[in-house]
């Protein structure tokens, strides 16, 4: 597919929204806004400063299948292919999933980051979760998101020392680091039709 058109789902600080955009912008691929389901998101900020359009809406009380085909209607109104979920905290649905389901690539056209070695600690606390287990290698995964938590096919993985006098703290910080570095390159690769996964 030509259109790549794509979006930065975000719901916190939004470090990774932004070294997204910056890499969008300095190799010309087509982000077209960021979203963010907190209207006072750390990540609209950071937005504002590089001028790139952006928006949130949040839930209240509005129902998850209405919530979400608000979204979807304006994913489409921008002709949307591609979303980047950058520490995006709401879990979507199959139903929002199946509209970016892609046939030839088998995948849907939706990814994450997560702070850990997948399938080592899944959930919200990847980082704490492996930190509090004593793990000496550690790492992040960007990955193509399908129905459960954590679980989709794996585009990129990298790895990160725990040394002996890491905190939390500090081992975060190299998890972060390691984020900025492979979200841009899983970018590239979706951008330029590299796409790998291992199957059995
Ligand atoms: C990152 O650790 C990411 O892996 C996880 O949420 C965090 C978001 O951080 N999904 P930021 O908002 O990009 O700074």
């Amino acid at each position: 597919m030509n259109n790549k058109n794509f979006a930065i789902f975000a719901s916190g600080n939004g470090s990774n929204a932004e070294v997204l955009c910056r890499y969008a912008l300095k190799y010309n691929y087509p982000l077209k806004f960021v979203f963010s389901d907190k209207k006072d998101a750390g990540v609209l900020s950071r937005m504002d400063k590089l001028g790139v359009e952006h928006f949130s809406i949040e839930k209240n009380k509005m129902s998850k299948i209405d919530y979400e085909r608000h979204i979807l209607d304006t994913l489409k109104e921008k002709d949307i292919k591609w979303i980047f979920l950058a520490g995006y905290m709401k879990i979507l649905s199959s139903s929002f999933l199946n509209e970016f389901y892609d046939p030839n690539l088998k995948l849907n056209r939706v990814v994450n980051i997560h702070p850990s070695l997948l399938p080592s600690f899944p959930g919200k606390n990847g980082y704490g979760d492996a930190f509090d287990y004593g793990v000496k290698v550690s790492g992040v995964t960007v990955h193509f998101v399908d129905d459960g938590i954590d679980t989709g096919p794996i585009l990129l993985q990298e790895s990160f020392v725990r040394d002996s006098n890491d905190t939390l703290e500090s081992f975060k910080t190299k998890g972060l680091e390691l984020e900025h570095l492979i979200y841009p390159k899983a970018l590239d690769m979706i951008m330029n039709d590299q796409i790998e996964v291992y199957t059995r």
